[in-house]
């Protein structure tokens, strides 16, 4: 599903140069649970950015289910993301003046499923984190972990072949994250291939495969 060769990933700021990436080659199956693990600074979200088609490599090549998409448009790249990829971050990022409900529709919309599907899809993909009765209530309507399961629905309404999460569990309590996490094993079980990056080691273990990274290197 996921083949990069060597990417590499440098910003220059003030005349200074970071390898954020350092030359990243990984494989991930179709139906993997993949958790990357690393301290603050080591490339984590650089890599998720690159691998989610939010962001380009400097050099090296990535290809997503079959196609180089080293050198696509913005364009054919935005609809690969929301044919193929469902994203889920640490700080939620609901669109605050919509419903969960609306929140959730989104990217049914960028995909121009018709109205009625549209709310009868987001709402399965509500239910299926046990929140249909917040359907109709705002993010600041809801807590931190029923924001994420919210944001969790969004991700998988379009159903995506692969989860994205990045820290999905840093800004929750313990018991929250842990029912986050149930979550996403049960997506790996109904057979999405599932990307989680954490600084947690506990939290990594709970995956079939552990990467580890360092200054944009993988060690393990
Ligand atoms: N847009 C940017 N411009 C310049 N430097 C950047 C940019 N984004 C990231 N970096 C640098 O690249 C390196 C990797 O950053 P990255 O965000 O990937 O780390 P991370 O592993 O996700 O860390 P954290 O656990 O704190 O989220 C850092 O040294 C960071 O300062
Ligand atoms: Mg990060």
């Amino acid at each position: 599903m996921i083949h990069t060769r060597d990417l590499q990933k440098y910003y220059t700021v003030g005349g200074t140069t970071v390898r954020a990436l350092d030359g990243v080659s990984l494989d991930i199956d179709d139906g993997e649970y993949v958790t990357v693990v690393g301290t603050s600074g080591s490339g984590k979200s650089t890599l998720m950015n690159i691998l989610g088609c939010l962001d380009a490599p400097t050099s090296g090549s990535y290809t997503l289910d079959g196609k180089d998409v080293s050198a696509l448009s913005d364009n054919t790249l935005s609809d690969i993301r929301s044919n193929k990829i469902g994203f889920i971050f640490q700080s939620f990022n609901l669109i605050p003046g919509l419903t969960a409900l609306e929140n959730v529709e989104l990217p049914l919309l960028y995909r121009k499923v018709p109205k009625r599907q549209r709310s009868e899809t987001a709402m399965r993909a509500l239910e299926s984190v046990r929140l249909s009765d917040r359907a109709l209530h705002r993010p600041t309507e809801l807590s931190g972990g029923q924001q994420q399961r919210v944001a969790i629905a969004r991700a998988i309404a379009a159903n995506p072949a692969i989860i994205l999460a990045d820290e999905p569990c840093g800004n929750l309590d313990s018991r929250s994250g842990a029912e986050v996490l149930d979550i996403l094993s049960g997506l790996s079980r109904s057979g999405k291939t599932v990307v989680m990056i954490t600084h947690n080691e506990d939290t990594a273990r709970k995956a079939q495969r552990l990467v580890r990274i360092s200054d944009g290197k993988i060690l393990q």
